[in-house]
C-alpha cells in the first residue's frame, strides 16, 4: 500500500521502541504514504531502543520527551513545528505502561502508587499532549489525533490488570477532548482498539501467547497485525476520514462483536 495520501502532511509519532512496535510500523506506513514527521519517545526508551535506525530510514528527526512531563511536551511541539516548517496535521499516541503488570502484581493486590504511575503514562499523558497542542494552537484544521486502545476497556480480560482501567480512561479523554478540538479547531480525535499484538508492551501481559491464539480463533478475519494497524492509522490521518471523530474504532478482525466462534466451541468440545 503506497498511495501518497499523506503527501504534504506533517506529524509527531510517539512510541516507536523497536521494529515490533505499532508506532514503528506506523512511521514506516506514514512515510510510504508521503507524510513527514518527528519521532519521539521517553529518554529512557531511547537508550534501550533502536529509534535512530527508524529515523534514518524515514528521514525523520528524533526528540526525546517524557509524555507525562508538560515541559518536555511543550518543547517537543515547539521544536517539531520548527523542524517540520509549520503546524501539525497528525499525532499518534502509542504509549502504554503498567508497573503492576511489569511486576506481576495481581489486580486484587495492586500497588496504588504504581497504579497512579501507569494511569499517568498510559492515559493522562494523552490529555497533557492534547492540552499542549490545543493551547499552542499547533494543529492544522482537519488534523487528526489517534491513540491506541484495547477492548479490555469495555470487557473483562483478567490478565490485562490495571491497563484495562487506563484504557477506559484513555478512551474517555479522547471523547471529552475531541469535542473541544472538533468545535474549536476542526481537529478529529479517535482511539483505535487493536487486536493483541506481539510487542514489548504486549509481551508484558501474562499468558499473551495463549490469548493471541484464542483471539485468532474468535476473529472472523483473524488478529490484526501491527502493520495492518499502521495502515488503518494512515487512513485516519488522511483526508478520507475528515468527519470521523470521538470514536473508539475496533481494528480487531471482528473479535469485539463475536460471542463465540465455532473453532472455540470445537476446541472446548474436543478437550472434554
Ligand atoms: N501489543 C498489544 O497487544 C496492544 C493491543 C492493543 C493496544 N496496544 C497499545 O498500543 C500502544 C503501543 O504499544 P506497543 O504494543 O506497540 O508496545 P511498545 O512497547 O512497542 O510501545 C509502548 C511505548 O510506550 C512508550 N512509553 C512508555 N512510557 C513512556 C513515557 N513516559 N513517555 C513517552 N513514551 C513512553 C515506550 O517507550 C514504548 O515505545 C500502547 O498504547 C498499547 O497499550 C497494544
Amino acid at each position: 500500500m503506497s498511495h501518497q495520501i499523506l503527501e504534504g502532511k506533517k506529524g509527531i509519532i510517539f512510541g516507536a521502541l523497536d521494529d515490533q512496535s505499532i508506532a514503528w510500523k506506523t512511521a514506516e506506513s506514514v512515510a510510504d504514504a508521503g507524510g513527514t514527521f518527528v519521532l519521539t519517545n521517553a529518554p529512557v526508551a531511547m537508550r534501550m531502543g533502536t529509534i535512530n535506525a527508524l529515523a534514518e530510514k524515514t528521514g525523520s528527526q528524533v526528540i526525546a520527551a517524557d509524555a507525562t512531563n508538560k515541559d518536555d511536551l511543550e518543547a517537543l511541539i515547539d521544536q517539531s513545528q520548527t523542524i517540520l516548517g509549520g503546524k501539525i496535521d497528525f499525532v499518534l499516541h502509542s504509549i502504554g505502561m503498567s508497573v503492576n503488570v511489569r511486576k506481576g502484581k495481581h489486580y486484587t493486590d495492586l500497588n496504588h502508587d504504581w497504579m497512579a504511575k501507569g494511569w499517568d503514562v498510559s492515559a493522562v499523558s494523552f490529555h497533557k499532549l492534547m492540552q499542549c497542542l490545543y493551547q499552542k494552537d499547533a494543529m492544522n484544521e482537519w488534523g487528526s489525533i489517534v491513540a491506541l486502545s484495547y477492548v479490555a476497556a469495555q470487557r473483562t480480560f483478567p490478565n490485562y490488570n490495571d491497563m484495562a482501567d487506563n484504557k477506559a480512561y484513555l478512551e474517555s479523554i479522547a471523547r471529552s477532548f475531541g469535542y473541544f478540538f472538533g468545535k474549536d479547531k476542526k481537529v478529529r480525535v479517535n482511539t483505535i482498539s487493536q487486536s493483541p499484538t506481539l510487542t514489548t508492551a504486549g509481551k508484558g501481559v501474562a499468558g499473551l501467547d495463549g490469548f493471541l491464539k484464542y483471539a485468532e480463533k474468535m476473529s472472523p478475519l483473524g488478529n490484526a497485525t501491527a502493520k495492518e494497524c499502521a495502515d488503518y492509522t494512515v487512513s485516519l490521518f488522511s483526508d478520507y476520514t475528515r468527519k470521523v471523530t470521538l470514536q473508539n474504532l475496533y481494528h480487531d478482525g471482528g473479535f469485539s462483536n463475536v460471542g463465540v466462534s465455532q473453532e472455540i466451541i470445537d476446541a472446548i468440545s474436543s478437550a472434554e
